[in-house]
């Protein structure tokens, strides 16, 4: 079961996101629950205490991992670095635990949020296909607003997109724009979840 959480901003991706995380670990389920939020705040959502929320960090800001796992610098460009990076070994090593669920935060800040072929970006690209395609773990990303991260390459490898709408113009706009790209990539289903 991977499954990504869309739509417009402030409709309650991240609410649903961790409710989800919850209730499949309660049944048993081992979770991994992916933050691919720039503004990340899945952690609070989840129930995760204030003191060790600021402990947390996204995997596109540590720098030391991004260069050990890729050979590589993040940020450098044109040089030569791993394309398959080790990645099976990280929910378990450097995600945030908590009732059976394993938080990974891999936002990046939109200074660095360019879909650049550089080491910080090939590193986050693989541990998604890993996560979305090679694991058995329930699989639950809680994504950015919009629509801009169907366009990197990650996003098809899902079992479905669910898309959360209020019940106003805008909001259902979006889910539209979203199944359309999400059936153009390939996505195999698309569901739509009203607050309202
Ligand atoms: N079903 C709901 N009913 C009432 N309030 C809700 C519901 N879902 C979420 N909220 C509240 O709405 C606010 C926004 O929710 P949330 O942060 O989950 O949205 P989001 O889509 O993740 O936002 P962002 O685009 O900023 O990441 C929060 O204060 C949350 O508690
Ligand atoms: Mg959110």
């Amino acid at each position: 079961m991977k499954l990504a959480i869309t739509g417009k901003g402030g409709v309650g991706k991240t609410t649903l996101s961790a409710i989800l995380s919850h209730l499949f670990a309660l049944d048993g389920r081992r979770v991994i629950a992916i933050d691919a939020d720039p503004d990340a705040n899945l952690a609070q959502a989840l129930g995760i205490k204030a003191s060790d929320i600021k402990e947390i960090r996204s995997i596109a800001e540590m720098p030391d991992l991004i260069e050990e796992r890729t050979g590589a610098k993040p940020g450098s460009m044109g040089g030569f670095f791993r394309l398959n990076p080790r990645v099976d070994d990280l929910p378990e090593g450097i995600g945030y635990k908590i009732d059976g669920i394993a938080l990974l935060v891999i936002g990046k800040s939109k200074a660095t949020a360019s879909g650049c072929f550089c080491p910080e970006n090939i590193l986050l690209r693989r541990l998604l296909r890993h996560l979305f395609v090679e694991r058995e773990d329930v699989v639950i990303a809680d994504m950015e607003a919009g629509i801009e991260h169907l366009t990197r390459g990650t996003a098809e490898a899902v079992d479905a997109f669910i898309v959360v709408v209020e019940p106003g113009q805008r909001s259902i706009q979006t889910a539209e724009t979203v199944k359309e790209m999400a059936g153009r990539i390939g996505v195999k289903k698309f569901l739509l979840l009203p607050t309202k």
